[in-house]
């Protein structure tokens, strides 16, 4: 994956799939038992967030640090001259003189192909706007084959704002390569998934209440509603609250099942849900920094998929 751009999960095979999931655990291994090590030593990330962010931003700085590498970065428009009005073209032809990987989110859907079309340094897409977030589906992938040991043969709810969730977009892209999956898509008419990431999924089912799909679930993948994303603030108000999981809900659901949520949640889940074996959403924010430690290495030729490393 040396100098790879990463844009959309699109672009990896299963094979590829299956080689970052080694080369997280490994680095999750390796990280668990030394700390921190010295395999990004000298080299720079660049960190642009045009939106905000929490896990995604902290977690790839967590990433390169905990490596041995070193930041620099811009959180918002008016923190760069991009607020002078440089375009995004320039502001990367100026900033990959000065990095060797780019991170970038941007509020704009394709805004990261435009970053990577204009860099001659690999640039990762940390979310463009309502359209992909590959980083966090290599986590949620790597969340749900590390919790339940397998993907296919489940059952897979998701939750919520299926037509903005770009994490929602991306894990089905992703999912696609596997067979035998049965999902359950639970959001009101309006925010309905659109229909281009149902290509390649054999079996779904679309449905409007939270509880029918309570006892069925293996994974339950709750997301928040997109208020940012909303022409209207009274349309937003009408759908805020449509799914809350609570902890009493939970005495339906299988023992062994587990709950995702991307974050940051609003109201979507309780927060007497966190004290259950079951609510596995803040170790999936951990696993963000395994994964997107193996991306780094991976991109800036660190690592090799597949290989048996002894750092
Ligand atoms: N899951 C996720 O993308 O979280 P942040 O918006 O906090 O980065």
């Amino acid at each position: 994956m040396l100098n790879q751009d990463i844009i959309s999960i699109d672009q990896f095979d299963r094979e590829t799939l299956e080689g970052i999931f080694e080369v997280s655990l490994f680095l999750e291994k390796e990280i668990k038992g030394r700390g921190s090590l010295d395999l990004l030593k000298g080299k720079v990330m660049a960190s642009l967030f045009f939106e905000p962010s929490t896990r995604t931003r902290f977690s790839f700085e967590s990433a390169m640090e905990k490596l041995g590498g070193n930041l620099v970065s811009a959180t918002g428009v008016n923190f760069s001259s991009m607020a002078k009005g440089e375009t995004l073209e320039d502001t990367i032809k100026t900033i990959e003189r000065y990095a060797d990987v780019i991170v970038i989110r941007h509020p704009e859907m394709g805004s990261a192909r435009i970053a990577a079309d204009s860099s001659n340094i690999p640039v990762l897409n940390a979310g463009d706007g309502p359209g992909e977030h590959p980083t966090q589906a290599l986590l949620d992938f790597y969340t749900i084959k590390k919790e339940m040991g397998k993907v296919e043969g489940l059952n897979i709810a998701m939750i919520g704002d299926l037509k903005h969730g770009r994490t929602i977009h991306s894990l089905l892209k992703l999912l696609s390569h596997y067979e035998n999956i049965n999902y359950y898509l639970v959001s009101p008419e309006e925010l309905k998934i659109p229909s281009e990431y149902l290509k390649g999924i054999k079996s779904y089912k679309e449905i409007k209440t939270l509880v029918e799909v309570l006892p069925d679930a293996d994974v339950l993948y709750m997301t928040r509603i997109q208020k940012e994303r909303f022409a209207s603030l009274k349309e937003y108000e009408k759908l805020k609250d449509c799914f809350v999981l609570n902890k009493k809900m939970l005495e339906s659901a299988k023992k062994d099942m587990i709950i995702m949520h991307p974050l940051p949640r609003v109201s979507e889940i309780a927060v007497d849900v966190d004290e259950d074996p079951r609510a596995k959403y803040f170790g999936q924010v951990e696993n963000g920094l395994y994964v997107r430690m193996a991306l780094l290495a991976l991109v800036l030729g660190k690592l090799k998929l597949k290989e048996k490393v002894v750092i």
